[in-house]
Formats: structure tokens, C-alpha cells, sequence
């Protein structure tokens, strides 16, 4: 039975590179939910997979290198891994919008800021007239908190800071009230008061219009601030999906402790090393069999090595992928 509750649902999704060492997979069979009005924490170590799901999802993977090799993106019980690249068309930007985490690389260097909004409004409301089209512009960047719009309208990206580009990126990305909102590490580049600032943005916008935000991060504070759920994705793969609230309180694959212990805290004595967890991510031609994270694992067994572990549900709406909870 489909549960309303939920807006997207990727189901066993796979995304692979052809590269010049063969195909890749970079994304390989994760599944997850985003529920309606929530926002979903995507987490993990530097090239575990972010990126590439969210890209996925909005379709825009380099070409032709990256596919969708196989499973399901529903948005709306619709599935967009397979739509036909016009009606994809419609919905992304419109329905389903992305903020990218350098937003010099995503604005138009060489056009004005009132003209970047004017084009999403023209692309996706042909419409609307040229008056309408700057009255809901300066309304948007008003939204966002850019303070004198008419003047930022005749700017270009690089007459602004980088915490006002970072606004208008969300301005763009809100321009059509979308269902689902992706931000991936959309304040990594911002001095740390900049950052708070957007964050709250994010949270006010989305308390106004009700829409889903998928939130990537490698920062669990951050998650901890603005996060509903997560999902905690190791090379490729899913580790564990919890309510933020589990994931802290009741951690259950090794990998999301690890990271939880590598989080400062304010009793840590200063000059103390964090725990952080030995090891690096390993590349994906050099996978180990079995568990990806076993060579890391302070837990691992004999069984680790066989087969990827299989999620397993170990409480309301909490998986992990571990032998230690089969
Ligand atoms: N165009 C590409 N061609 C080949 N491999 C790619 C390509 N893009 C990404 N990858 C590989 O896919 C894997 C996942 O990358 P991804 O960018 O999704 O990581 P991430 O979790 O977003 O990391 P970060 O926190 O650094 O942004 C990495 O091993 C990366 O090298
Ligand atoms: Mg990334």
C-alpha cells in the first residue's frame, strides 16, 4: 500500500561511471524514503556516494559516463529513473530543485542576478509577463534575506558575497515552490555565522511552503540541528537509516558510531584527539568483499568478509546494514 506520508522512495537504486578502469558502481542498491515536509540528512566520509544520489535523483549525472544502471527514483509514485528526458524536464527545477555547494559554479558568471531569476520563471511559467516576472523576483530574493534587491537585480555573481550567492542559488532553487528541495553541503564553503544564517533560511522556507529537503552533509551537527531522518551512506552503500533522534541516542552500525565519536564535544578536554576512525574510504576498484567498512570495523568478523551485509531492521524505522544485528 503506498504511504502517503512519503514523497520519494528510491528503491535498490544503482549508479555506475564508465571509466577508463571499467564501469564503476559509485551508488550500489541503496534504498531510502523522504517523507513530506521533512527534511532527510544524507551523511558520510568524502566520496561515499552524496553526490552521486543526488544527482541521480535530479537526473543530472555527467553524460555519458554515469547511468542509472538499475532500481526505482519514485517522486509522487512516479519513476523518474526512467522517465523520458522531457517529462524529466518538468519536473526538475520545478518540482524537485537542487542547491549546489559552490554556487560560483552554478550561477552564470557573465548575467546579471535579475536575469537568472528571470529565466527559471520564464522556463517554467512562459506565461508570465516581464512586470510579473521582476515583481516575483524582488519578492523572492526579499525572501531570502538579500537586503536592497533592486540593486543586487543589475549585479553580477561576482559583485556579491559569497553568502548572498549562496541566497540566490536558494532564490533560484525556490523560484517554482518545488516538492522536494536538495541541498548538498550548501553552507561547506561559508564562514560558520553565514552558515547558521542559511541554515535557518532552509528551516524557515521550508515551515512556509511545506516542502521535503534532502540535506547533505558530512556534518553530524549539522544534522542534529535541522534533520527529521538520516541516512548514513558508506562507500556506496546505505549503513543505517534512523530518526535523528535514534541515530544519536542509539547508534547501531559500527561506521555511524565511529563517526558519532568523532564529533567534538564540549566536555572533550582540550588537546585531546578525537576518535576518529582509522582508515580511509576505500576506492571503488579496490572494494573489499563481504562488508565494504570490515577493514575499519572495531567489530568486524569472519562473517563480514562473505557478504555485503544484508539491512536489517533493529528498532521503529531503523535499519542497519551489520552482521552484529542479524
Ligand atoms: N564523473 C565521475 N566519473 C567517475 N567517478 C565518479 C564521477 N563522479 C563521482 N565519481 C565517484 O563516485 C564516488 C562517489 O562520489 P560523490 O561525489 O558522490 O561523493 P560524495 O559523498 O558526494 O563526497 P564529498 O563529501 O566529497 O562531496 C567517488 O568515488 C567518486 O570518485
Ligand atoms: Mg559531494
Amino acid at each position: 500500500m503506498p504511504n502517503n506520508d512519503i514523497i520519494l522512495s528510491v528503491n535498490h537504486l544503482v549508479t555506475a561511471f564508465d571509466t577508463e578502469g571499467g564501469r564503476i558502481k559509485a551508488v550500489d542498491d541503496i534504498s531510502f524514503q523522504v517523507n513530506k515536509a521533512h527534511t532527510l540528512g544524507l551523511v558520510g566520509e568524502s566520496g561515499c556516494g552524496k553526490s552521486v544520489t543526488a544527482l541521480s535523483v535530479m537526473r543530472l549525472l555527467p553524460k555519458p559516463a554515469g547511468v542509472i544502471e538499475s532500481g526505482q527514483i519514485l517522486f509522487n509514485n512516479t519513476d523518474i529513473a526512467s522517465l523520458p528526458a522531457d517529462q524529466m524536464h518538468e519536473i526538475r527545477g520545478k518540482r524537485i530543485a537542487m542547491i549546489f555547494q559552490e554556487p560560483m559554479t552554478s550561477l552564470n558568471p557573465v548575467h546579471r542576478i535579475g536575469q537568472q531569476i528571470g529565466e527559471v520563471f520564464q522556463l517554467h511559467f512562459p506565461e508570465m509577463g516581464e512586470s510579473d516576472i521582476t515583481t516575483a523576483s524582488l519578492e523572492l530574493l526579499n525572501k531570502v534575506g538579500i537586503p536592497e534587491p533592486e540593486q543586487r537585480m543589475v549585479e553580477y555573481p561576482h559583485q556579491i558575497s559569497g553568502g548572498m550567492r549562496q541566497r540566490v542559488m536558494i532564490a533560484l532553487a525556490l523560484a517554482c515552490k518545488p516538492d522536494i528541495l536538495i541541498a548538498d553541503e550548501p553552507t561547506t564553503a561559508l564562514d560558520v555565522t553565514i552558515q547558521a544564517q542559511i541554515l535557518d533560511l532552509i528551516q524557515k522556507l521550508q515551515q512556509e511552503t511545506g516542502m521535503a529537503v534532502i540535506f547533505i552533509t558530512h556534518d553530524l551537527g549539522v544534522i542534529a540541528e535541522i534533520c527529521e531522518d538520516v541516512v548514513v551512506m558508506y562507500a556506496g552503500k546505505v549503513a543505517e537509516t534512523a530518526s535523528v533522534i535514534q541515530l544519536f541516542k542509539n547508534p547501531k552500525h559500527p561506521y555511524t558510531q565511529g563517526l558519532l565519536d568523532s564529533i567534538p564535544r564540549l566536555e572533550t578536554p582540550r588537546k585531546t584527539r578525537l576518535n576518529i576512525i582509522k582508515g580511509m574510504v576505500p576506492g571503488l576498484t579496490e572494494l573489499p568483499s563481504g562488508c565494504r567498512f570490515r577493514n575499519r570495523c572495531p567489530h568486524a568478523m569472519e562473517i563480514c568478509a562473505t557478504e555485503p551485509p544484508p539491512s536489517m531492521q533493529v528498532g521503529e524505522d531503523h535499519f542497519a546494514a551489520c552482521y552484529l544485528h542479524v
